[in-house]
């Protein structure tokens, strides 16, 4: 069966630790000779469009994007009819949808018929792995030069806890950093995911305030209050995350050494300020560069475990 990564917990540690040592590697192994990848947008990436397709490159492989309404996930045709022909020619279907469960689809349909192709997450309304990797492999690398003990370091996620922060958290436990969310009530993480969390043997803290999320933090991260297909939520939103804001005096409760995160795209003025994205101790293109990074690792762990046939 192939394997497939909708979330962070779809790899073991083991896995987890072999992802990161994939990602990091000077020559990544041409994993891809001869070998493509579909790779489907529901909705805008620049980001995850642009790393995803070089590091398939990288891997020796042949990235084809489709994007929109050329997609037509469920609507031109059906999920698993799609999934079906897409593994005809492709070794990965990498796909943004806006519904995560179109991605369980896929897996299943391509599972039950046995095919060899494997479906990555490239963001969902629940997870976002590609990024939760490179951040957590972000996290790793400045903790290093800072002389941080890992298991020591504090990461304050502050704003809404969707997609990005949820990947982030379990990225967190496999590699054991603490993690505090400061959300308003409402906008705080699932017990479901609670729950996950823990099975990895992790935690995570939850605050409503974000000052008291952010005393002695190593990183802070933030990310859109709106995220892509909430948009009609916008100007409540805006009014709910009001006092979430990452600017000056929120970061001065930090250790005078923190990093800032962000995923990115970033709406300057509402989650972060530009003087704090703008300022020496912002990482935000440490972590978009080591987007690629986390596709090389995740696209070769999934490659490399697949089976030689051509399926059907
Ligand atoms: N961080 C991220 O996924 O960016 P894009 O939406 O531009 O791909
Ligand atoms: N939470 C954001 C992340 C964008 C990369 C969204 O889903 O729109």
């Amino acid at each position: 069966m192939a394997n497939h990564v909708l979330d962070i917990d779809d790899l073991t540690l083991d896995e987890f630790n072999k992802v990161i040592s994939y990602g990091i590697s000077p020559n990544p192994q041409k994993v891809m000779a001869d070998k493509s990848a579909a790779l489907l947008f529901e909705k805008p990436s620049a980001r995850t469009r642009h790393s995803t397709e070089t590091a398939i490159v990288a891997l020796g492989g042949h990235p084809v994007t489709v994007k929109g309404d050329e997609v037509g996930i469920g609507k031109r045709e059906s999920v698993h009819d799609l999934a079906l022909t897409l593994a005809c020619y492709h070794s990965v279907i990498g796909a943004r949808v806006f519904d995560h469960k179109v991605l369980k689809e896929m897996t299943r349909a391509i599972d039950e018929a046995g095919a060899n192709c494997s479906v990555l997450n490239l963001l969902s309304n629940k997870a976002h792995p590609c990024q939760g990797l490179a951040d957590i492999m972000t996290i790793i690398q400045e903790s290093n030069e800072m002389n941080l003990d890992i298991g020591k370091v504090k990461v304050a996620y502050v704003g809404d806890s969707n997609n990005v922060v949820s990947s982030l958290a379990l990225s967190c436990a496999m590699a054991g950093v603490k993690l505090v969310v400061a959300s308003p009530p409402g906008f705080q993480p699932e017990d479901e995911l609670i729950k996950r969390v823990e099975r990895l043997g992790g935690t995570i803290e939850i605050v409503v305030d974000p000052f008291e999320a952010v005393e002695g933090a190593d990183f802070i991260y933030t990310d859109t209050w709106t995220s892509m297909g909430q948009e009609a939520e916008a100007s409540v939103r805006k009014e709910v995350f009001r006092n979430y804001q990452v600017n000056d005096l929120l970061v001065k409760r930090a250790k005078s050494d923190v990093k800032i995160m962000h995923c990115l795209p970033a709406h300057r003025g509402e989650e972060i300020t530009d003087s704090v994205i703008d300022s020496k101790s912002s990482i935000v293109f440490k972590q978009a560069y080591n987007r690629k990074l986390s596709a090389i690792g995740l696209l070769t762990h999934l490659v490399k475990a697949q089976g030689g046939q051509i399926w059907p």
